[in-house]
């Protein structure tokens, strides 16, 4: 997607060679900095402090990080070094382990003077498939906005919540959520997203109404209790977001606060839609809130948070008492009877193990 008119990703190997160049989004929307990532620690890093986030942007991320710990010692040892150190980073996103399995399976067959090559030219092909997958997803997710707007009087927008940051940021391009947003307003259907500010870290605030500003889509952040009195009165047409991790029996997780969405669009009779590429199934679950791990964060992400000043500095400030304790959930879990259906890269299908084996093959339905 584009940022200031100019085309970028999220990702991307340095010109120079020497390293693999991200956005970081820990400062965004105040600053657009990108950052380089030399080695294996620096990609762990960016993902346990979030300068890269979303499930198959962390899962590229990790990719990189694995050829970035290639160049520096391809032996085996170090492979599975590098392999539980990134595994280590983040809890709950699948597409983690997805796209660390990948390579190191890859790598394996390969001897160890041939890692470094074969580890980058892997990463990159994880990215560009990402950018595919999203683009599909957005095609498919298309025709739900399609129908919705012609239901509606001739230049009523189609009215769509979403949570958290399921954007392009999110991903290598295009986004999850998103895809099917952005390829709407291209084609001039008119679209206006409700972006649920998603606290404590506020990627919707943040990320999601940046990008979409950048595009020109109309949106309006809205804090995260609003979204119930919205669909009270009729101002959500669907609902979309993201996952980090798919059961195989289609229960979904994502950032907290997603669940009590779902529970407001069932109350309502409000669609609710969820976009994920393949790569964000762990075809080995089927009870999602038994089963998935749900990472647990900072409290400083609670007790404090971030902005800009009228003055323009950028300042984090405490807005809760010295001594009271914070806790900090990462993700809940919605059950897969509260979703209405699953978007993904090979259609849409119904949030259950049937409909996943309908999109993506009974035998890997069954592992
Ligand atoms: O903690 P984050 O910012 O990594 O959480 C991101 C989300 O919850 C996204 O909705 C999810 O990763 C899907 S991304 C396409």
């Amino acid at each position: 997607m584009k940022i200031d008119g100019t085309p970028y990703r999220t990702i991307w190997p340095a010109a120079d060679g020497q390293g693999v160049e991200i956005i970081d989004q820990r400062l965004l929307p105040h600053a657009l900095q990108i950052i380089t990532l030399h080695t294996v620690d620096d990609a762990a890093v960016a993902i346990r402090d979030m300068a890269v986030r979303g499930a198959p942007l962390i899962g590229a991320t990790a990719a990189y990080g694995m050829a970035l710990a290639m160049r520096a010692d391809a032996g085996d040892r170090h492979l599975g070094e590098a392999y539980q150190h990134l595994l280590a980073t983040r809890p709950t996103a699948i597409n983690l382990r997805w796209a660390l399995d990948r390579v190191r399976t890859h790598l394996a067959d390969e001897a160890p003077t041939m890692r470094e090559e074969a580890a980058f030219a892997l990463a990159a092909q994880i990215a560009d498939e990402d950018v595919e997958t999203n683009r599909l997803i957005g095609v498919h997710g298309l025709t739900l906005i399609e129908q919705i707007a012609k239901s509606k009087p001739e230049g009523q927008p189609v009215n769509i919540l979403t949570h958290c940051n399921a954007g392009w940021l999110a991903t290598v391009d295009w986004g999850t959520a998103t895809s099917p947003i952005y390829q709407a307003h291209e084609r001039g259907i008119p679209v206006h997203v409700w972006v649920d500010e998603t606290r404590p870290r506020n990627q919707g605030a943040a990320l999601t109404a940046w990008e979409l500003g950048q595009h020109g889509v109309p949106h309006a952040v809205i804090p995260d209790n609003a979204g119930g009195h919205l669909m009270q009165h009729g101002a959500v047409d669907l609902c979309i977001v993201g996952t980090d991790r798919t059961t195989a029996a289609g229960d979904v997780c994502n950032k907290i606060g997603t669940y009590l969405k779902a529970l407001a669009a069932y109350d309502n009779g409000v669609p609710f839609y969820v976009a994920l590429p393949g790569s964000t199934i762990d075809w080995t679950l089927h009870n999602g809130v038994a089963d998935i791990p749900i990472e647990q964060r900072d409290a400083r992400e609670v007790t404090h948070i971030t902005g800009r000043t009228d003055a323009g500095a950028v300042e984090t400030v405490r807005i809760t008492p010295e001594t009271s304790p914070a806790v900090n959930y990462g993700f809940d879990v919605t059950p897969a009877r509260l979703v209405t259906a699953l978007i993904t890269e090979r259609g849409i299908c119904p949030a259950t193990q049937q409909g996943l084996a309908s999109c993506f093959g009974r035998a890997q339905a069954a592992e």
